[in-house]
């Protein structure tokens, strides 16, 4: 059986002990014979690499591990790039929450002015990885988390239009999981229809293998409760997650033949999102002082023992979907997993030339798309709306336009008008002085 060579991007993520756990645990239907850890950050990925060699090394002897900083070692000899970088980390995602909130305007990480920052400047972090992978390793598949993924879809979609690269989300396998909990099915029952950009979609139809119909009991279910349930081990341990997954029964509303993704309450329900926000305590807050320092600290247990026998580092969802994607890649498995990929008819009456999240059966050659057909003039609207602000995003980074830019933040549905658009963007173009190309 052929062996894989795995490089992570972002090895000091929170996100890649959960992957390397995953693929210990895959090595029999996806064997790996070596893994690199890569950041820009050495420092932060050190505690993360050093935790995983120990680990490594307890559980596959046999595994060549490596980490660095340096992109020929890196990216030499790999079949697999899995990209979740963060670029400015969690203190510019604070940024990016915290700018528009002074506003009254919604701050979150992917959707609003805050997702518009991130993408400004996530496309240049992720087009040199992928040079890096091009140079030396140009068969390589690049499976990216990286965030924003519309924005870094599209970025790469007209920049690098023959570029290996994948993008993903795993928002909706994790809805998908509390469909099935709600059911009280296995999530591997469930088969769908589904069609949107990233984090901006909508599910149409939802059976088990049998072709049982399980849309009629999620609805009643989602109508009253969201995708929130009282059963047990379905209790989110996040309150910000648990009202998210609360709100989406007033998503749901909006459009009863659909069952949606909960990211659209940004969209649909700005003025209760800033309302219920704390403009100087936000989600980087609680990540920060939550999943990082969970993670960094179980690492740095792992380092103090010498031995991670009984450590706290874990495997989820997240991790599952990356690996079941590399594997599909790998082995042609002809899995259906949704991807963000160019419509190009897959949505009959939607722009041919914008990203869209729909499922794709993916085998050794890559995607093969399912068609979705037409779709509403509710969703398309709101979908021709978004689409435009990420293309307008991709063409301000590489024209370096002012003028695009505010565009983009006047499109987007969660800013109320053009002159609050430049109040926020003139504060994120301080804070981001760093990190974006020069805006004239
Ligand atoms: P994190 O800050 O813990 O890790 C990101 C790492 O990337 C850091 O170690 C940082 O130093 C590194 N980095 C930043 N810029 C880099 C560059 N140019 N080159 C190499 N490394 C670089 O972040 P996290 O919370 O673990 O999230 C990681 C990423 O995964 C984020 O983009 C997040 O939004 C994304 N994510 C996406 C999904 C999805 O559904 N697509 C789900 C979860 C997380
Ligand atoms: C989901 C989304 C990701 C996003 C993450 C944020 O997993 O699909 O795109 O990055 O949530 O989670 P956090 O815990 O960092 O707020
Ligand atoms: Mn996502």
């Amino acid at each position: 059986m052929k062996q894989f060579s795995i490089t992570i991007a972002g090895g000091g993520s929170t996100y890649t002990p959960g992957i390397i756990m995953m693929l210990l645990d895959h090595q029999k239907e996806f064997p790996i014979r070596k893994l690199c850890l890569y950041d820009n950050d050495g420092d932060r990925q050190e505690v993360i690499a050093k935790a995983c060699e120990i680990l490594l090394r307890e559980r596959e002897p046999g595994l060549e591990f490596g980490y660095t900083t340096d992109p020929e070692t890196a990216f030499t000899d790999v079949d697999f790039v899995m990209a979740h970088i963060r670029v400015g980390k969690y203190a510019m995602r604070e940024k990016d929450e915290k700018i528009p909130l002074k506003y009254h305007v919604v701050g979150q990480e992917t959707c609003g002015p805050g997702g518009i920052a991130y993408g400004m400047r996530s496309i240049g972090g992720i087009l040199e990885i992928l040079d890096y992978m091009e140079q030396y390793s140009p068969n390589a598949w690049m499976l990216n988390y990286s965030n924003p993924a519309a924005i870094v879809a599209e970025a790469t979609r007209k920049l690098k239009p023959n570029a290996r690269i994948i993008n993903i989300c795993d928002m909706p396998l994790s809805i998908m999981t509390r469909m099935a909990g709600i059911l009280g099915i296995p999530e591997e029952e469930l088969d769908i229809g589904y069609y949107g950009l990233n984090h901006f979609g909508w599910w149409t139809w939802i059976k088990d293998k049998e072709g049982n119909d399980l849309m009629p009991a999620l609805k009643e279910h989602v109508r009253e409760n969201g995708y929130d349930s009282e059963k047990e081990g379905m209790r989110h341990p996040d309150p910000s997650w648990r009202d998210t997954f609360r709100k989406a029964k007033d998503v749901y509303a909006t459009d009863p033949d659909t069952l949606p993704n909960t990211y659209l309450k940004y969209y649909l329900y700005p003025d209760y999102v800033v309302e219920h926000a704390d403009p100087s305590y936000t989600r980087a807050n609680q990540v920060m002082d939550g999943r990082e320092k969970e993670v960094f600290s179980a690492a740095r247990e792992i380092i103090e023992k010498g031995t991670a026998k009984d450590c706290r580092f874990r495997k989820d969802e997240h991790a599952f979907y990356i690996v079941k994607l590399a594997r599909a890649l790998a082995f042609n498995t002809k899995e259906k997993m949704l991807l963000i990929v160019p419509n190009r008819g897959a949505i009959e009456n939607f722009e041919p030339e914008a990203m869209v999240e729909i499922p794709c059966i993916v085998g050794k050659d890559g995607y093969e798309k399912i068609a979705q057909g037409r779709i509403p003039q509710f969703q398309k609207g709101l979908m021709e709306q978004q689409v435009s602000v990420e293309k307008l995003v991709v063409e301000a980074w590489a024209e370096g336009s002012y003028q695009k830019l505010w565009q983009a933040l006047i499109l987007s549905k969660t800013v109320p008008s053009a002159s609050v658009a430049k109040k926020i963007l003139d504060d994120l173009i301080e804070a981001n002085k760093e990190y974006w190309p020069k805006l004239k």
